[in-house]
């Protein structure tokens, strides 16, 4: 079973899409034709073999026998992606996918005293091992998250601290790539021509999300499964539709996507898309600004908004078809509710929500993804990052740069020097 998306509540009509198919089209064309650098993910599915797997599994097996907590230090996109395919496959309330295997923590992606301190304090104790995330190999929360936890290392493991750290970078010129060869850190290099929001396919995402026990094989045979799906420069592929409904939505100034998710387990995955979207697309003042709402407690919240305020969104509607767990409503509950399914509830909110903001002018889009799984989250991951490009290239943007984030660097170097 592969996603379906629905665009009947969108406004959008056979024609709309017609009429905008060659623009579409000569964006996929031109994201196939491999001008940009970046493109290194849009085949790597298929180029993904057993030595790839193994090197990344037999790793993460050793890393599992080393520690009980295991921090991922990253930022952007090195982090997100794993921090999405966890939070999505996990059991709510537990820490671990599965009780045997290392706890997963991260850091590196805020400067905040108190969120590293009260890490620190957290696994001082466990046996740990982290592993450091950066393309770039000089992201400054990153190095400031590692030292801190380098210092625990070496505390607590002294002479053998090298031991637990894992580094994934790329093989480039960086103070991280220098100094894991003086200290013999274990690292998997990363593909030159990948970028971080669209490495989570890689070892960026891989190896972390193995060391926890998530099932990376069923992630790749996932991501196969969307290369080969949508390969083909028609208008028949999924994702040349999508790219195409976002942007005739845009003509019609609606500004904003709205990513609408009515399950908690996909906050993260929403995060994910946002920084996709956002960094990918975002230049040239162009772009679609990508947000979320999580249903229905931010119908109490937004909704007024959403129904009535300023109408510049449009809703992207994540709906899954096969949740593996269901509760039937009580006697207790009022009429309404009492004795029915909770998923089949849901989904009707999803639904009624639909209608009310179609009614209210709010045109959306509906996902149905069939289940939340590791082969799943694959498939999801790499329909979003080819209709990303799509997207980024029918605006005339490159979707794989994002000069806009140096700017910020720039004044933080500059503020730490002249306040030394
Ligand atoms: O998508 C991107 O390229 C960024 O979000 C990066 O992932 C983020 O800035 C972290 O960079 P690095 O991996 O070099 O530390």
């Amino acid at each position: 079973m592969n996603i379906s998306i629905d665009y009947n509540n969108s406004g959008l009509n056979q024609t709309d899409f017609e009429e905008i198919s060659n623009l579409i089209n000569k964006a996929h064309e031109k994201l196939l034709s491999k001008e940009n650098y970046y493109t290194g993910w849009l085949d790597y599915p298929n180029t993904f073999d057993d030595s790839m797997l193994e090197e990344i599994l037999s790793k993460a097996r050793t890393c599992q026998s080393k520690c009980s907590a295991f921090v991922v230090v990253g930022i952007g996109g090195s982090y997100l992606g794993t921090k999405a395919c966890y939070e999505m496959l996990k059991s709510t309330f537990k820490q671990r996918i599965q009780d045997t295997l290392p706890k997963i923590y991260f850091a590196g992606y805020s400067l905040s005293s108190m969120y590293h301190q009260d890490l620190i304090e957290e696994i001082k104790n466990e046996e740990i091992c982290i592993c450091v995330i950066s393309k770039s190999g000089k992201t400054m929360e990153v190095d400031i998250a590692f030292s801190l936890l380098k210092e625990l290392l070496i505390h607590k493991y002294e002479n053998t601290y090298n031991e637990h750290i894992y580094v994934i970078t790329e093989n480039n010129d960086s103070p991280l790539n220098k100094e894991l060869q003086e200290n013999n850190y274990d690292y998997i290099y990363m593909p030159k021509e990948i970028g971080g929001r669209y490495s989570v396919l890689t070892a960026v995402g891989l190896f972390p999300l193995s060391v926890i026990g998530i099932n990376i094989e069923d992630i790749i045979k996932g991501s196969q499964a969307a290369w080969r799906a949508f390969k083909d420069n028609s208008m028949e592929n999924q994702c040349c539709q999508y790219a195409a409904a976002r942007h005739l939505l845009y003509k019609q100034n609606k500004t904003m996507e709205i990513f609408a998710i009515f399950e908690p387990k996909l906050h993260f995955f929403c995060h994910w898309l946002i920084q996709l979207f956002g960094e990918s697309e975002g230049k040239d003042q162009k772009g679609i600004f990508p947000t979320y709402q999580a249903y229905t407690t931010d119908l109490h919240a937004m909704g007024q908004f959403i129904q009535e305020g300023h109408p510049m969104f449009f809703e992207t509607f994540l709906s899954i078809t096969n949740k593996e767990q269901d509760l039937i409503v009580s006697d207790l509950a009022q009429d309404i509710a009492k004795n029915k399914s909770l998923n089949m509830i849901n989904t009707l909110s999803l639904e009624g929500t639909m209608l009310a903001h179609t009614d209210a002018k709010v045109p959306n889009i509906r996902i149905n993804i069939p289940e939340l799984s590791p082969f799943y989250f694959g498939y999801l991951v790499y329909f979003f990052m080819k209709s990303c490009a799509i997207s980024a290239y029918a605006f005339d943007v490159n979707p794989f740069n994002q000069p806009g984030v140096e700017s910020y660097k720039k004044h933080i170097k500059n503020l730490l020097t002249t306040n030394e």
